[in-house]
């Protein structure tokens, strides 16, 4: 099929693009840069070169994001007119790509993710939302950034599923095969819930073993919605085999 990723460049779209072309797809990947193999460039914050980017796409994989910018813009109102841009005479599948937790963590980028699943699901599309856990890289950068010299400070009671990207480009080649879910979400995490307090010591063990980790308990409600396994997948969720250690080890 004629398959565009939108978020190509990225850390998932940069795994994703190769496991479609080897499930046989003609792919696109959509980015500000349009770099990388089958590159087009077009602004989802703009909608600039957006129709011509899509154009005659049969699937659409929406893996663009920006997290550090403004998901607003972006992932809501850029979900909106990637949905007005695309051939709906012709397109046979949007996966929509989120995160698990977004309908029950109080974070604005998470918020901004629900508000984009709502635009793809209003759309009237073909339409399969896919919530998926956190990346091992993410984490890994999590807990690289929260390292303060000899100490690493995690918050006690978060738990999480982090998952291989490879896998989730694996179980998203796959979604993209089958029919659209409709309304029901689809959710894929890693092969184990662990605690912060877990990932910090197999990262540490791994990568600084003279760092010390410490957990202490952290207020508030984004806090709260973490403790009670807001970024958990439930139990219908796939899930993936490679453990958070084995990616450490690789
Ligand atoms: N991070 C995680 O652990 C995680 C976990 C589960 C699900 N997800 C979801 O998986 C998807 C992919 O995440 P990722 O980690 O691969 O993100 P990423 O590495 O931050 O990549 C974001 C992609 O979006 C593109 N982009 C950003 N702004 C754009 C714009 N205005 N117009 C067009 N393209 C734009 C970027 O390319 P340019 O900069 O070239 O435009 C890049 O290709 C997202 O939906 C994310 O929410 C992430």
């Amino acid at each position: 099929m004629d398959v565009v990723v939108t978020g190509g460049t990225g850390r998932l779209g940069r795994v994703l693009v190769p496991s479609l072309q080897a499930a046989g797809h003609q792919v696109r990947q959509v980015s500000r840069r349009g770099t990388g193999p089958g590159g087009v460039r077009a602004d989802l914050a703009t909608g600039r070169d957006l129709a011509t980017a899509v154009r005659g796409a049969e699937v659409v994989v929406h893996a663009a994001t920006d997290p550090r910018g403004n998901p607003w813009q972006v992932d809501v109102a850029g979900t909106r007119r990637l949905v007005q841009a695309l051939d709906r005479d012709r397109l046979r599948h949007l996966v929509h790509v989120s995160i698990v937790g977004v309908d029950r963590v109080p974070w604005n980028y998470y918020r901004a993710k629900f508000a984009a699943e709502q635009v793809a699901l209003a759309s009237g599309l073909p339409v399969t939302i896919v919530r998926i856990t956190q990346w091992h890289d993410f984490v890994d950068d999590m807990l690289g950034t929260a390292r303060r010299g000899p100490v690493l400070i995690v918050p006690m009671g978060w738990s999480a599923a982090p998952v291989d990207v490879g896998e989730a480009a694996g179980f998203l080649t796959e979604v993209v095969a089958g029919a659209p879910s409709g309304g029901e979400v689809v959710e894929f995490g890693g092969p184990e819930d662990l605690s912060a307090a877990d990932l910090a010591h197999a990262w540490v063990a791994a990568r600084e073993p003279s760092v010390r980790v410490v957990a202490t308990p952290l207020p508030g409600r984004l806090s709260a919605a973490f403790r009670e396994g807001g970024v958990l997948p439930g139990p219908q969720a796939a899930r993936g085999r490679v453990t958070y250690a084995e990616h450490l080890r690789s």
